[in-house]
């Protein structure tokens, strides 16, 4: 049961697509405070349990921080942090039931629909009270259910669904800022497939563009992109372009002139385009909050696609600011009239402060303003829907361009209601062993949010990664669904054929390929049901205190759990299981074994180029048939399975398969449903059932 609230004037923000009449009672837990502000305030006893929030820092269970909707280009995602790229306002209470565990029908849902700032204090303030803090103008969903997935199923039908990439999409994606030219891409791709690693695409970074310009390519370093888009095509490759939130200011760059003559951009306080740096020295930001602007620009896109480009990432577009003319002229000025001479405590920090404050200052947020159709907003009361509509723009341009068939579009910063356009991947992370870990526990909080199509920078962005640390990070990577490796600009080079143990590398990859049938269906059944493919173990088992407390295992689909080791130099790790489970090892496709194990804490070995899963008893699921030498998805027969499981009576498994580029997706009553029994088949005895 959802129930709507409504205070002041809201935004249409396009996070719904379910029309729900508002609620004729009012909403008990809210006030309005001094400054207008809505608060809504909980109690939470000692085992309630806050779930959701989407991309944020620190574990699965929210509780003990504070978290602040603020889009924030922020590279370092240490634990203090209490914003980074997006606004996911969606959480559960889960409320305690008998003992530690969480009881569905007294948990619920709370979204909050407010593109400005909004504050989720889970008992950072008090310990043992929710506040979350929104503006005044805002709609309130409260979503009561039978249990915790029921509460998250609810919420996305009233989100609607979610993005489907292309197939390819799910395969090994390599990245890395630093490619420079057609022969630094090629070189990666030689390398991947030279040594048998599969490879599906290769990232272009700002340096394809001429000086940062959006939907230019430098001629000097992709001489005939055209036909270097063409050759990586020939060996199974896509290219995959950055785009930029910002144009650049620069005369006779068709781009800027026809947004300004057309009038497609922000404005600043006098009416004027609003200036702001970034990349490429000073920019303007195209109005995406405007649906002429957003049809203008996603337009461009085009002519990309022409040149057979079929997936794209948007970048930038919290908007990040690395200043404002206004405010650059204004600290130029005052370090000018500074006594540079002799610094003390004071003069020193107020100077490192006014430089450092030149980026993503809060108030350059609130020195520009949106057309919203006719409505001018200034954009800090909107600014979490900037890189939703920049997205947006992108895809609804490939709904013109190329109706029938899925692009891939991922962003780095979001807010519910983006999720049905594209995907995002998790921004700047660091090459930090903790990072890891944050990432496996952001993944079943942004499920929560409808974002499906996500991972994070495999590897890590920032810092150097090391041979164990990027192994690791890609045994986690097999079942994110975006699974890229990227990297920042002088940093330690990390793609898998860089390091000594490439042979592991190789079968690590590998195995993803060979898990492929069962992520592609567990992905796409969780889109088209309103499901989520990552959960917390706690949403399969709330009544287990345990599994209620599980912050670093995963549910994946509906077959299996995982438990990535993230600690360096660990052979293993403690895993709980919240019922008896066929634990299965690979050191490669070809190379597993098997074992059931009961109930419980155990202690399990994973050596450093191991996978480790789990499957639920009498749950199977499919492996492609994979011929040594498979360099993309479409090397793989896609017909024939062999199935691993734990089968002790019988099983049955719905497998969702399709032709991985068209939008005709196949109805519910054709998914293929396989029946295994046990007489026909063992526990981890793998079947070649086709
Ligand atoms: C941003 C992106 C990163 C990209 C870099 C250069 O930091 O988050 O992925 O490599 O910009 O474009």
């Amino acid at each position: 049961m959802i129930r709507k609230y409504v205070f002041g004037q809201p935004i249409v923000t396009n996070a719904v697509v379910m029309d729900i009449m508002k609620s004729a009672q009012k909403l008990s837990e809210a006030v309005t405070d001094e400054s207008g502000k809505i608060k809504l305030s909980y109690h939470m006893s000692e085992n309630d349990v806050v779930y959701g929030l989407g991309e944020q820092v620190r574990g699965i269970n929210k509780r003990g921080f504070s978290y602040i909707s603020n889009a924030t280009d922020d590279p370092r995602h240490t634990e203090d942090k209490h914003s980074l790229y997006a606004g996911h306002n969606f959480l559960i209470l889960g409320r305690a039931g008998e003992g530690e565990t969480v009881e569905g029908e007294k948990s619920f849902g709370i979204f909050v629909d407010d593109p400005g700032e909004v504050i989720f204090d889970v008992g950072e303030t008090k310990y043992d009270e929710l506040v979350i803090t929104a503006g005044g103008d805002c709609v309130i969903y409260k979503i009561d259910g039978e249990s915790l997935k029921d509460i998250v199923k609810q919420f996305r039908k009233l989100i609607g669904q979610s993005y489907i990439p292309p197939k390819w999409a799910f395969g090994y994606q390599q990245s890395r800022w630093g490619y420079m030219n057609e022969d630094d891409v090629r070189e990666v791709v030689k390398k991947h497939h030279g040594q048998g690693i599969p490879l599906e695409a290769v990232y272009l970074d700002i340096d394809y563009m001429e000086r940062y310009k959006d939907f230019t390519v430098d001629e000097e370093r992709f001489p005939d992109f055209c036909s270097f888009v063409g050759e990586m095509k020939d060996q199974g490759i896509h290219l995959v372009p950055i785009i930029d939130a910002g144009v650049k200011i620069e005369k006779d760059y068709p781009v800027y002139e026809e947004g300004v003559t057309g009038n497609y951009f922000c404005k600043d306080e006098d009416g004027k385009d609003f200036v702001a740096a970034v990349w490429p020295g000073k920019v303007h930001f195209p109005d995406v909050l405007n649906s002429r602007t957003r049809e203008w620009f996603g337009q461009k896109y085009e002519w990309l696609m022409e040149q057979g480009i079929d997936g794209f990432w948007n970048d930038m577009n919290e908007p990040a600011i690395f200043y404002s003319e206004k405010n650059l002229n204004a600290v130029m000025e005052e370090l000018k009239s500074m006594d540079y001479d002799n610094l003390d405590l004071n003069s020193f920090f107020h100077l490192t402060d006014i430089v450092g404050g030149l980026s993503n200052n809060p108030q350059d947020y609130r020195s520009f303003y949106h057309d919203m159709d006719g409505v001018k907003v200034r954009h800090d009361k909107v600014h979490n829907l900037y890189g939703f509509n920049m997205t947006r723009a992108a895809a609804e341009a490939f709904d013109r361009i190329a109706p029938d068939k899925r692009t891939l579009l991922f962003s780095r910063s979001s807010y519910i209601g983006m999720h049905r356009y594209g995907g995002i991947w998790t921004g700047d992370n660091h090459s930090w062993w903790g990072q890891l870990l944050l990432s496996i526990q952001q993944m079943p909080s942004l499920n929560m949010c409808g974002i499906l199509y996500t991972g994070s920078d495999i590897g890590g962005f920032g810092s150097d990664t090391t041979e164990d640390l990027l192994m690791r990070w890609l045994e986690f990577g097999i079942f994110t669904p975006l699974m890229r490796n990227h990297a920042a600009l002088g940093t330690r080079i990390q793609e898998a054929y860089q390091f000594s143990h490439i042979e592991d590398f190789r079968n690590i990859i590998r195995i993803r390929y060979g898990m492929l049938p069962y992520i592609y269906s567990e992905y796409m059944k969780a889109v088209l049901s309103d499901e989520m493919y990552f959960r917390p173990v706690a949403f399969d088992y709330p009544e287990d205190a345990h599994a209620v407390r599980v912050e670093d295992q995963l549910m994946v689909g509906e077959s299996i759990m995982i438990a990535p080791v993230y600690t360096q130099n660990a052979k293993g790790r403690y895993v709980y299981l919240p019922e008896e489970m066929l634990m299965v090892r690979m050191s490669s496709l070809e190379n597993k074994t098997c074992e059931v194990l009961e109930k419980g804490h155990h202690y399990v070995d994973a050596a450093l180029n191991e996978v480790v899963f789990f499957v639920k008893k009498n749950h199977v699921l499919p492996l492609a048939v994979l011929e040594d030498g498979v360099k993309t998805i479409s090397d793989i027969a896609d017909s024939e399975y062999k199935w691993l499981g734990f089968v002790e009576d019988t099983a049955e498994y719905v497998l969702y398969n399709d032709d991985g580029v068209s939008k005709k997706y196949v109805p519910e009553n054709e998914w293929r449903t396989v029946s295994l029994r046990k007489e026909t088949f063992c526990s981890c005895i793998e079947d070649g059932i086709s």
